[in-house]
């Protein structure tokens, strides 16, 4: 009987000793491996079991470290990776196989005009309003290779966009998704075009004058130059068309030279008011043979820092346009004043204006209103194009307001650099 007593307690010690040292810290240990296959990493195993237990938690607590250094290596490039998508200025789109948006990029609304993100989870189709881009899209899907083109875009706005569709697979076997990938390009083309017009229409304006200098010499040799009379008439008019050459050559390659930003700028303090004044000079003969008066409202005593031949350049153009567009006893006026951290010099006309749709265009090179009026006035439309390079060397800008038969406004702003 006694034995059967003592065995009892025996075995009860025994089995607390086996539950304080064993179950419980094993208990506890399986808690933490839960606490990890739930994604929760910081958890650690801190209780005091021995021998092979401990070792067992000390085991699952590496672990626990281990796991919780990758998932934070996975996050810091989950967002590396939604950071560079998200500044990406490629518009991104990831479609799956039933032609459902699973992810964008705001660029993609960016190229595509409007906010696609709302249509994550629904068909592509309704992101894609074009025709091209969709067929594109199918193309991809059944012949399962990338697809390059370039696409037009008629809405909401004009847009030229380098698209590539490029298929890669799935989570299951089987399973097509495809990237959208879009390129605006539109401004490259557009700068391709203004290169590809210039060179068109130089070798034309300069063909003019060639044509011209060649009639009139072949003509003198074929015996007009018997005549003195008809002799000096066309030897005046192969002088003028010789300069108009010479004027256009040296716009030209002023313009190339200013694109490579070739012309070294000479800093220096100018007086504003002096740099219109010594500029009215250049063009007073020819004011003052159409009765015009040239004014000037100096409302601020400004100067600016930068090259003084160069703004002279600038004042030049706008002043002899001014009074080349303003009929016999018109008015130029230029005003110079002080606003915020910015010269501005505003040089107006009572003259003929120009178009409103047609005022973006002038800076453009060779654009000319009216080609006949302005090629007889010895123009070659280069002007303003060279002004506009000129005011942005000098980090500044030019914008013009006009109105058609009543005059126009040149209004030009230069930053003056604190001293
Ligand atoms: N003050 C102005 N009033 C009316 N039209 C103007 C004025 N200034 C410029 N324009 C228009 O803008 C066009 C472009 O001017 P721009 O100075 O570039 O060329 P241009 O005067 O024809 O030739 P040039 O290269 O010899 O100056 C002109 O042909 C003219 O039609
Ligand atoms: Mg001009």
């Amino acid at each position: 009987m006694i034995f059967s007593v003592l065995a009892l307690i025996l075995t009860t010690f025994i089995t607390l000793i086996i539950t304080k040292r064993i179950a419980k810290p094993i208990n506890d240990i399986m808690e933490v491996a839960e606490s990890l296959s739930d994604k929760r990493y910081e958890v650690r195993y801190t209780g005091n079991a021995y021998g092979e237990v401990a070792d067992l938690g000390e085991t699952i607590n590496d672990l626990a470290t281990s796991l919780e250094e990758q998932n934070l290596e996975l996050v810091q490039n989950d967002k590396r990776l939604y950071e560079l998508i998200n500044h990406l200025v490629i518009g991104v789109m990831l479609i799956d196989e039933h032609r459902i948006i699973k992810m964008v990029n705001p660029a993609m609304s960016v190229i595509l005009g409007e906010d696609v993100s709302q249509l994550v989870g629904n068909s592509y189709v309704e992101a894609t309003k074009s025709y091209g881009l969709s067929h594109m899209i199918e193309m991809a899907y059944q012949k399962n290779e990338q697809q390059n083109d370039e696409i037009y875009f008629y809405y909401p706005k004009d847009k030229i966009v380098d698209a590539n569709i490029v298929p890669i697979d799935g989570k299951e076997p089987g399973e097509q998704n495809l990237i959208v990938l879009l390129y605006d390009i539109t401004e490259i083309r557009r700068l391709e075009k203004v290169r590809t017009d210039f060179v068109t229409n130089a070798s034309h304006e300069l063909k003019t004058p060639v044509t011209a200098l060649k009639g009139f010499s072949e003509t003198l040799l074929d015996g007009a130059m018997e005549d003195k009379e008809v002799l000096k008439q066309f030897l005046e008019i192969m002088l003028a068309e010789s300069s108009r050459l010479d004027f256009l050559v040296n716009d030209i390659l002023e313009l190339s030279k200013l694109e490579q930003k070739q012309v070294p700028l000479k800093i220096e303090e100018i007086n504003l008011t002096e740099a219109v004044i010594s500029t009215f000079q250049l063009v007073k003969q020819k004011a003052d043979e159409k009765k015009m008066k040239l004014n000037i409202i100096e409302e601020d005593n400004l100067f600016i820092t930068g090259d003084s031949s160069r703004l002279k350049q600038i004042l030049a153009n706008l002043i002899n346009n001014a009074v080349v567009y303003t009929q016999e006893s018109g008015e130029v006026e230029v005003t110079i004043k002080k606003e915020n951290n910015f010269a501005v010099i505003k040089v107006s006309d009572n003259g003929i204006g120009i178009p409103e749709d047609e005022q973006d265009r002038i800076f453009e090179r060779f654009y000319r209103v009216d080609k006949a009026r302005s090629r007889n006035s010895g123009g070659t439309g280069l002007g303003l194009s060279i002004v506009k390079y000129l005011v942005e060397n000098l980090n500044g800008f030019i914008t013009v307001e006009s109105k058609l038969g009543l005059g126009t406004t040149f209004i030009v702003k230069l930053p003056i650099q604190p001293k």
